[in-house]
């Protein structure tokens, strides 16, 4: 067996793969010496490629004018980014540096030709897109070489391909890969620099390994993990010390003690789900829109025909609907989740495919989903929220789409809490007389049919249960039983914004329905959970007062989407600030009042 590197120079390696950075600023005037410009070239060359094809070029830039008209490039495509970020994200965009292109004292074009070596090049025949990956190897290779001579690189790619490589001279069929900015530096920063800002987190590893199969977590050498069982065990109650420093401070503060009313409250919550006072500024925030279709739709419960859901996921991903115009207006991101919609959905930027199914089945005639179904829902809810927080937000906000789930939950509603179907069972988007009975006995049939509890339920006696469903204490199976796969999914969500300890702010009756289920299956998960505010509903108001939550915003709503939780943001965001910007009595010599 050839033997590995003596310990000390494989230290070296892991030593410049861990401290490999890329620079944006720092760089130094001193001019790159030819000979380790070379060898850093070198580097680059003798990287792997798809049939030894080797389809890279190096263009070495260094002539100020030139740098000057790519930097004009990169800051055109900087500035429409910009233009199109949510608030928050703008704000913290602006502070960000992303490209060194005038500050360093050579740039280096990678190039790719994928023709290079003719039809036959082994592998690019079936996966012709092997041509870029080798180019990105030998980025990769120069990038490690540059880090052990001491020299900073920075990857730029706000650019448009084709005006880049105009400007290079590069022939028709030659791409460009990657423009680096290339120079020495004082010092590499210990993490990266989007980490430090805040604006991405590292993801473990554990995350990215998978045994076997996608989706089964394992990390070599141990068992696979069960991701809610993980997310579960995450879960821990508000911390009690950070709530009382909050409380404390508040009364602190320049202004008659409780002056800011329910205000105070989050700001308390807020900083006992941080574990910290004052905790930090819930933003950027992402609405999650989940969207799903139910096989309940077939007992003529709503008069909207079901493709309305794929339309709206579309008006959603254009911009088109409310909750973008609130969103918007709120600073914050909208992304949509196709978690169960009954139709192909294009992909688009924007759109999270993540389908478990066309759709649930009709809950009347057998359970809405199968258990795992149920749990694979949840999961996929969990990691969403794990990613939007990876990906720099501070706050959760939960969106859904899918006609006929006001249906869905009030079954689920009824299941968890024990209310009677007539109570909670509402109109939705608006129906006659005859569709709201309707609703209702469907509800009443569904209940019948799958006996979520032993007791204390109407219509719970005298049926069985499916087998493997909704016994009591099994939220799982509840869920199974009536719910959409949006409902699953954000149960999911909120367990994971509980887990990483980020606030989740709830829209309105079916996001209550999935809280209800989240904090079934973890009753500290409440910590997490701001209600945005009270649909017109009547399953709402039953569902916030079983959690014991208070909504921040009555206005009538009727419309999911996120809309309400959104209208509440605002009012969670100045809950935070307020406890962290405004003076108290002491600080700012403001007498008390006696
Ligand atoms: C394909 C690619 C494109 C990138 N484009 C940019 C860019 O346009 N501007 C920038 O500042 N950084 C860019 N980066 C750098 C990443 O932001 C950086 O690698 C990441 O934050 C991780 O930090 P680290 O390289 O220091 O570990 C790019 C990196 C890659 C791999």
């Amino acid at each position: 067996m050839a033997e590995g590197y003596p310990q000390e120079q494989r230290d070296a390696v892991y030593r410049v793969i861990a401290e490999r950075r890329d620079v944006r600023q720092g760089f130094r005037p001193d001019p790159v010496p030819p000979e380790v410009l070379g060898r850093v070239l070198a580097a680059a060359h003798q990287a792997p490629s798809v049939g030894f094809s080797q389809p890279w070029d190096f263009i070495v830039i260094t002539d100020r004018a030139r740098r000057e008209r790519v930097a004009a490039l990169a800051g055109r495509h900087r500035d429409a980014f910009a233009a199109d970020l949510p608030g928050a994200r703008a704000r913290a965009f602006d502070r960000l540096k992303i490209e060194s292109i005038l500050d360093t004292p050579v740039n280096i074009a990678v190039s790719c030709d994928r023709t290079r070596g003719g039809r036959h090049t082994l592998g690019r025949a079936t996966q012709p897109r092997t041509a870029e990956f080798s180019s990105v190897l030998a980025v990769a290779n120069l990038w490690l070489a540059a880090r052990a001579e001491g020299l900073g690189v920075g990857w730029v790619s706000f650019f448009d391909e084709r005006e880049l490589a105009a400007e290079l001279g590069l022939p028709a069929h030659v791409e460009v890969i990657a423009y680096l900015c290339v120079g020495f530096v004082d010092q590499f920063a210990p993490e990266p620099e989007l980490a430090t800002a805040g604006w991405a987190r590292r993801r473990p590893l554990s995350w990215a390994v998978h045994a076997e199969e996608f989706g089964r977590r394992a990390m070599p050498g141990e068992e696979p993990v069960d991701q809610l069982a993980d997310v579960l065990a995450a879960i821990a109650p508000p911390d009690a010390e950070a709530m009382a420093a909050a409380r404390e401070r508040q009364d602190r503060m320049t202004k008659p003690r409780g002056s800011l009313g329910v205000l105070e409250d989050v700001s308390v919550r807020l900083a006992g789900l941080a574990g910290g006072c004052p905790p930090p500024l819930p933003e950027p925030a992402c609405v999650a829109v989940f969207a799903a279709d139910h096989g309940v739709h077939a007992q003529g419960v709503t008069p909207w025909p079901q493709e309305v859901t794929a339309q709206m996921v579309v008006n959603f991903l254009a911009g088109g609907a409310v909750v973008n115009a609130f969103a918007a207006q709120a600073g914050a991101e909208v992304t949509v989740v196709d978690v169960g919609v009954a139709a192909d959905l294009e992909p688009v930027p924007g759109l999270l495919p993540r389908k478990i199914a066309r759709g649930t089945a009709d809950f009347t005639e057998g359970p809405a989903m199968t258990r795992d179904q149920a749990t694979a829902a949840l999961v996929t809810g969990a990691e969403i929220a794990r990613d939007l927080v990876a990906a720099g937000n501070r706050c959760l906000v939960t969106g859904d789409m899918g006609i006929a789930n006001t249906t869905a939950s009030a079954a689920l509603i009824c299941a968890f809490t024990g209310a009677d179907p007539a109570d909670v069972t509402g109109r939705g988007t608006g129906i006659d007389a005859a569709t709201y009975a309707r609703k209702i006995d469907v509800v009443c049939r569904g209940l019948d049919r799958h006996h979520p509890r032993a007791s204390g339920f109407p219509g719970a006696s005298g049926f069985p249960s499916a087998p493997g469903l909704s016994e009591p204490d099994d939220p799982i199976g509840v869920l199974a039983a009536f719910g959409g796969f949006e409902h699953a999914a954000l149960a999911g969500f909120i367990l994971g914004a509980a887990a990483l300890r980020i606030p989740v702010i709830l829209d309105g009756v079916i996001a209550g329905a999935a809280a209800l289920a989240a904090v079934a299956l973890a009753p500290d998960a409440i910590a997490a959970c701001f209600a945005g505010h009270r649909s017109a509903e009547p399953g709402h108001a039953v569902t916030l007062s079983y959690l014991g939550l208070r909504p921040l915003v009555d206005l009538g709503l009727r419309l999911g989407e996120g809309t309400g939780a959104v209208l509440a943001l605002p009012l969670v965001q100045s809950a935070a600030r307020a406890l962290r910007d405004v003076a108290t009595f002491d600080s700012a010599g403001v007498a008390e009042k006696s």
